[in-house]
């Protein structure tokens, strides 16, 4: 099996200094940067929007991987890919027609993920596999980071991962990753591993350190 990809997740980090903690988790191996989009509807919370994602654009060449917690997402996928989104991840549950917000990500020529949360079947996924590139199995409740991690995750990343098949799609995990919960999910067949605070403790200095533990190299 191919080493995981790390995505950290900058919720987790100092926004009053967010271009320079992109830079920093970018040198430390990064290899996707996962923006958290936070409405205060969908979610309990608010983080940004697509300026900030613009503003932030230019500080790093690696992919940028925006996870629209808002709902409904439709009317923000097209300012969201003028901001420099890569990949575009939309719940499953913020309807209401998750295949038509997945074809319009499509077509604006991005990947299309789809999330689903903890509560959330994977049958949720019967009818689009064929349209997405990555599915985000969140493995806690989202809204905020530094939750505990939710066991029964691992069975589900395990039955997506055989629903996919054969198909060129990517297992993405969201929520209470570590180095102590990433070697389950890998084995279950995660490919993206998104993470905040596990890579965001301490100073810059030692995000390298974190980002090489949850990958399983330290
Ligand atoms: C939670 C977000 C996550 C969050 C993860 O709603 O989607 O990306 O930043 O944080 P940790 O890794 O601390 O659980
Ligand atoms: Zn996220």
């Amino acid at each position: 099996a191919h080493p995981p990809l790390i995505a950290p997740s900058v919720l987790s980090s100092d926004f009053s200094r967010l271009g320079e903690e992109i830079r920093a988790i970018d040198a430390a191996g990064a290899d996707w940067i996962h923006l958290d989009i936070m409405d205060g509807h969908f979610v309990p919370n608010i983080t940004f929007g697509p300026e900030v994602v613009k503003a932030v654009r230019h500080v790093t060449t690696k992919i940028f991987d925006v996870h629209l917690m808002i709902a409904p997402a439709d009317a923000y996928l097209d300012a969201f890919a003028a901001a420099g989104a890569d990949v575009m991840t939309v719940h499953a549950e913020a309807g209401p027609h998750l295949h038509r917000s997945l074809q319009h990500i499509r077509a604006l020529g991005k990947k299309a993920g789809v999330a689903i949360n903890p509560a959330t079947p994977e049958s949720a996924l019967e009818y689009i596999l064929d349209i997405v590139d990555v599915v985000l199995v969140m493995t806690v409740n989202p809204g905020f980071g530094g939750q505990s991690f939710i066991p029964a995750s691992v069975e589900k990343v395990a039955r997506v991962r055989r629903m996919i098949g054969a198909r060129p799609v990517r297992i993405e995990v969201d929520g209470g990753v570590s180095p102590d919960t990433a070697p389950a999910l890998i084995k279950a067949g995660a490919e993206v591993l998104v993470a905040g605070s596990a890579v965001f403790k301490g100073d810059a200095s030692a995000y390298a350190a974190n980002i090489a533990a949850i990958r399983g190299m330290r």
